[in-house]
């Protein structure tokens, strides 16, 4: 606490108070929240590793580490129901191959032998995965990487993630932010659409197998790019992360970390697809004012209305 401003030690004691009395939400000045998060980013451990170091076997899981945040705790949980109806414990490093170095100078080298490696991964490409690698797309440095789960029938056709109607609402999306879509990262937890029988131009979810045989690729993929804030997009890439299920309502609408990275869980665009209520829209809106809040973007007064009910 020593280098911390006195203010904002006195703001995170009233704080620290406020929730002890049982307070789950507080206004906050931007000067406050400014504070607060200088202190938060200076606590977190420096990333200078390029890829996450393999991790011997019994090591420390990858917890889902709390962001100073003063949204609601969401309960910690330490297994996940899949849908199958098999209960597993959270997905730790332990568990994963982390061994994945890519070789090369640079990110754009780094990704380019990431890619070649999954596509030589027979686990990444399990019999019930298609052919067509669908790899990620967007800036090197980005302040964001959204996170979706898997390419659809206009993904694979384009080996783009995220160009069909589900992908044109996130350009929207991104849009509405201030940002390009060439300014993010967009990647799938899994690189290939998911198969089934007289496909035709049907999807479907990614299984708890496939999540899992690529969950190392994303964690060394998002280990090169090394974005400030991850955005996962619906309650498949949140369970492809981290091994939770729970509903999105639960999950956002808060600051939650991943990695060391702060993650911020919302709608899948496609489910805002389904349901055009305004208010479903505004939830998306706000989760994206946070992540913008997180990122210290300027957001207009205008912004801030987007889908407000009108009186
Ligand atoms: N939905 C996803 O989750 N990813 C895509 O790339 C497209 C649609």
């Amino acid at each position: 606490m020593a280098d911390v401003p006195l203010a904002t030690q006195h703001l995170l004691r009233y704080l620290k108070h406020r929730q002890d009395e049982g307070v789950k939400r507080a206004f906050l000045t931007d000067e406050a929240k400014t504070g607060l998060r200088a202190v938060y980013f200076h606590a977190r451990q420096p990333r200078e590793t390029v890829v996450p170091a393999p991790a011997p076997q019994h090591q420390q899981p990858v917890q889902e580490e709390r962001a100073t945040t003063t949204k609601e705790p969401v309960p910690q949980e330490q297994s996940a129901a899949t849908d199958d109806g098999v209960t597993y414990p959270k997905i730790t490093v332990a568990e994963v191959r982390t061994s994945i170095t890519p070789s090369g100078v640079g990110k754009a080298a780094q990704l380019a032998d990431l890619k070649a490696r999954i596509a030589e991964d027979n686990e990444a490409r399990t019999v019930d995965l298609r052919d067509t690698m669908v790899f990620s797309t967007g800036s090197l440095d980005p302040e964001i990487m959204f996170i979706g789960e898997a390419p659809g029938s206009e993904e694979e056709r384009q080996q783009e993630p995220f160009v069909g109607p589900a992908g044109k609402l996130l350009t929207k999306i991104i849009q509405a932010m201030g940002l390009q879509r060439e300014m993010v990262y967009i990647s799938n937890i899994v690189k290939y659409r998911p198969g089934m029988p007289n496909q035709g131009t049907r999807n479907r979810k990614p299984t708890n197998d496939e999540m899992h045989a690529c969950l190392p690729y994303i964690m060394a993929e998002t280990a090169i790019v090394r974005p400030k804030v991850i955005v996962a997009l619906g309650g498949t890439a949140l369970e492809g992360l981290t091994g939770e299920k729970m509903p999105i309502g639960r999950a956002r609408d808060q600051v939650r970390c991943w990695n060391g990275i702060p993650f911020v869980v919302t709608y899948h665009p496609s489910y805002l697809l389904r349901n055009d209520d305004i208010a479903e829209k505004r939830k998306v809106w706000e989760d994206m004012m946070l992540v913008m809040e997180v990122l210290q973007m300027p957001i207009s007064d205008k912004q801030r209305g987007f889908f407000s009910k009108k009186r």
